[in-house]
């Protein structure tokens, strides 16, 4: 039986993954939940399996030295995927140092005691490895053609991106220099059940269902290559299993929208099958994120050609799969938008 410790799986992506593995490997498997539970981590979102008996969370942050020691001491980990990071780039534009202490300091205490748990007289633990997730933002930002590969230079702009390509480059030195079991996957904007609403599309759709203003920045023509993100924890396991030692995997599926798109997407889907005020009116152009990348796409040939990986869901399935599940979940909507976030969301369009 294999024992994952999961890093930021009480958030978004993490969450999501969680219920993946477990739904896919039952008991097969054991999951440790490692979680700092900032504003972006929410343990309502594993309420369906926090019983189970080859489940265990434990609250802490991934800069905890001592504590990542003793993790790794009591449970004899196979794997580390790590999605603990701050992940909102608006924030980091704000307060870039938190970014670097969680996203790089974070990612390198994970590292030092995944090295000394799994070395062994002969190399490392056999069958151990420490996935690292990341993400496209790192190669910059494209022009009107062409995609991101692995082999695309790093060319981060925001801070969020810089952490995340700093953390990724210390992943390379562990592999590089220490041998030690590594992949790394840099994957597109993720949406679906379970996302924070500072990120675009569940803010969207929260906002409409209160009419509120639907903040578009700059002329909204910039470009994101949406992935479902249950697509996404599919190919994380296929790379846990399967991905080569030392890798990157790009994980996209050439499903670029431009944000307005996206926009007039919510709103039909809300007018149409909700409510009547619901329309363009609400949108309103705002001032632009600084340094805004412009476009973003992933080439996944490489996911797909060695590991047969392809995205199963559509846009127009996962957007109107990912609509109904905040339909049905105006509770969850309400428990995230009360408190720390309420308060910072106010103050960040404050003059606007
Ligand atoms: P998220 O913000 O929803 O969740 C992050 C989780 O990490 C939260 O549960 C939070 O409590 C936890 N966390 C934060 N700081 C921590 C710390 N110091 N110690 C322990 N836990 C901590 O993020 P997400 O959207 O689920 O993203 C997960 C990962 O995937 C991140 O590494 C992000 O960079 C990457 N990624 C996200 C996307 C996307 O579209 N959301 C796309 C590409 C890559
Ligand atoms: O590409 C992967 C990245 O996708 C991840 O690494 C990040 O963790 C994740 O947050 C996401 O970053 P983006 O900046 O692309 O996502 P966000 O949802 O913040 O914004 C998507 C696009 O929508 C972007 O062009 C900015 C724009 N936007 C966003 C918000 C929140 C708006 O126009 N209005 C908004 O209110």
């Amino acid at each position: 039986m294999k024992t994952y410790l999961v890093t930021g799986g009480a958030g978004f992506i993490g969450s999501n993954f969680v219920h993946y593995m477990l739904n896919k490997y039952s008991k097969d498997i054991k999951i440790v939940n490692f979680d700092k539970l900032t504003y972006a981590g929410n343990l309502e979102n594993l309420k369906e399996i926090e019983d189970r008996t080859n489940y265990t969370f434990v609250q802490g942050d991934v800069c905890d030295k001592e504590l990542v020691e003793k993790l790794f001491k009591k449970y004899d980990f196979d794997y580390v995927v790590n999605f603990a990071a701050e992940s909102h780039v608006d924030r980091s534009i704000k307060e870039p140092e938190i970014f670097v202490k969680t996203n790089v300091l974070g990612t390198v205490n994970l590292l030092n005691c995944a090295k000394n748990a799994w070395e062994t007289q002969n190399g490392f633990k056999n069958g151990a490895k420490f996935l690292q997730v990341s993400t496209d933002e790192v190669y910059g930002s494209l022009g009107e053609s062409g995609y991101f590969v692995e082999t695309t230079p790093i060319d981060s702009h925001s801070p969020y991106a810089s952490s995340k390509a700093a953390s990724d480059l210390m992943v390379k030195a562990y592999s590089d220099t220490y041998k030690m079991p590594i992949n790394i996957t840099r994957c597109s904007n993720n949406y679906g059940a379970y996302q924070f609403p500072e990120k675009l599309i569940p803010l969207l759709i929260n906002n409409c269902l209160h009419h509120e203003d639907l903040p578009v920045y700059g002329d909204g023509l910039n470009i994101r290559d949406w992935l479902y993100v249950e697509d996404h924890c599919k190919a994380i396991d296929m790379v846990i299993e399967s991905g080569r030692l030392g890798e990157v995997y790009n994980i996209g599926g050439h499903n670029e929208k431009t944000n307005i798109l996206i926009v007039n997407s919510i709103i039909s889907y809300l007018n149409e099958n909700v409510d009547k005020e619901i329309t363009q009116d609400l949108i309103k152009h705002v001032a632009d994120r600084l340094g805004h990348d412009r476009r973003y796409g992933i080439d996944p040939t490489k996911i797909k050609d060695e590991l047969g990986w392809y995205p199963e869901t559509t846009f127009e399935v996962g957007i109107k799969r990912t609509i109904q599940w905040y339909l049905d979940n105006k509770k969850w909507m309400k428990n995230v938008t009360t408190g720390e976030y309420q308060k910072y969301y106010k103050n960040m369009y404050k003059g606007v």
